[in-house]
């Protein structure tokens, strides 16, 4: 960001790659297989929940923390999804999106000199979080291909001046679901400096194979230090509703409403209503079940097609990202390929190195979005087939 008028907290924010991917991506006609949102419509029974809200004049604000349908939602998800009993009075708070959520979490608990530990690579609006709050990240570096970490590097991470963990499962951009035993490791080590845990479990409903999401909330002693935060736009496919949550007890729900109150008091009141609909008839109509069937296809189908045009993949558990191995193409840096694939090829990606403080200790790799109708992946198909001969030609 050149302006002179910026403050010296936002000057370095500039426009991010995803918007310049997009941007590149509408001016070449790109598929655009960037910016993670799924390309296909939301379930019909929620839309209607919408307008019937917006008919019954539910159009008002909202109680800041959160509609008390939508919360009483939450906590009997919660409780079958988890067996815990969470009071939706004290315990949880409706934001924004989990963008919101990420960003009301930061500022209620770190501030100047105060640090935060992240594993790197990490969604992008960490950073600006922790820059707004006049705090420091601590990365701690996932590793491909199976994105595992060094237990004395994330333990040589948390000191006297951690205030928060910031962590990511399943994690965008890599695919990883953190493991009970990697987790507990981090439970421990959040209890060894009384660190409180700031959980982002966004894409909780979205696991492959045999991989098993687990709330870092639920392990032994990590109820009362941690805030876990969830969007029902990524479960419900309405990433444009950015309805989020935040759940944890009272002790840092308080802190956090605290800034909510002061971001954007509340969210949108019919699409709170619709949501909590969604919440409670998801699982009598399998709603679940068929979206984790239907992103395993989406999944497997882009796959097929990176494979086959030289653009290999790493193992995916979690989220609707692939990572492409394209270190044997030739080029200098994951920017310059993306650029390339959106402007020859025509189809956008997004480069991985938008996710680490120094772009430089990214290895090659390129993301690509599966949340997409099979036709955008086969069209997507068609083009990316052009891969293997224009790299090698160097057109
Ligand atoms: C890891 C992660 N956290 C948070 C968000 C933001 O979620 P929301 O759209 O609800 O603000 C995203 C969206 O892509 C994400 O990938």
């Amino acid at each position: 960001m050149t302006s002179d008028v910026a403050s010296p907290r936002v000057r370095g924010f500039g426009t991010s790659v995803f918007s310049e991917m997009s941007r590149l991506a509408n001016q070449y006609g790109a598929v655009n297989l960037g910016q993670g949102f799924p390309d296909f419509p939301g379930p019909s029974f929620v839309k209607e929940a919408a307008k019937a809200a917006v008919d019954a004049d539910l159009n008002q604000y909202a109680v800041s923390h959160g509609a008390p349908r939508l919360r009483a939602a939450i906590a009997r998800t919660w409780n079958e999804q988890y067996g815990m009993d969470v009071d939706p009075d004290s315990e949880i708070t409706v934001t924004s999106g989990a963008t919101e959520a990420i960003f009301d979490a930061v500022q209620a608990l770190a501030g100047a000199g105060d640090e935060i530990v992240v594993f790197e690579p990490f969604y992008d609006s960490y950073l600006p979080s922790a820059i707004m709050a006049n705090a420091t990240l601590r990365t701690v570096t996932l590793r491909p291909p199976d994105w595992s970490f060094d237990p004395d590097e994330a333990a040589a991470a948390f000191g006297p001046r951690t205030r928060v963990l910031l962590l990511n499962t399943p994690h965008n951009p890599t695919g990883k679901v953190f493991t009970r035993d990697e987790l507990a490791m981090l439970a421990e080590l959040c209890q060894q400096w009384d660190v409180v845990a700031v959980a982002d479990e966004v894409y909780e409903r979205i696991v492959f194979d045999d991989a098993v999401h687990l709330p870092l909330a639920t392990l032994p002693g990590m109820w009362e230090r941690t805030l876990t935060i969830n969007s029902t736009g990524k479960t419900f496919s309405m990433t444009g509703w950015k309805v989020g949550n935040a759940i944890g007890p009272a002790r840092l729900t308080a802190p956090l409403r605290a800034v909510h109150q002061f971001v954007t008091f509340a969210s949108a009141t019919p699409f709170q209503e619709a949501m909590a609909t969604a919440l409670e008839q998801a699982a009598a109509l399998d709603y679940y079940t068929d979206l984790n069937r239907d992103y395993h296809r989406r999944r497997d189908a882009l796959k097929v097609v990176l494979d086959g045009a030289n653009l290999p993949t790493l193992p995916v558990e979690g989220a609707y990202f692939l990572m492409s191995d394209i270190s044997h193409l030739g080029f200098e840096s994951d920017i310059e390929f993306c650029r390339w694939l959106t402007s020859e090829i025509g189809v956008a990606a997004i480069p991985p190195s938008a996710f680490y403080l120094d772009p430089a200790r990214a290895p090659l790799l390129a993301r690509f979005c599966f949340a997409k109708r099979a036709e955008t992946i086969q069209h997507a198909a068609d083009r990316l087939a052009m891969v293997p001969e224009r790299a090698r030609s160097g057109a």
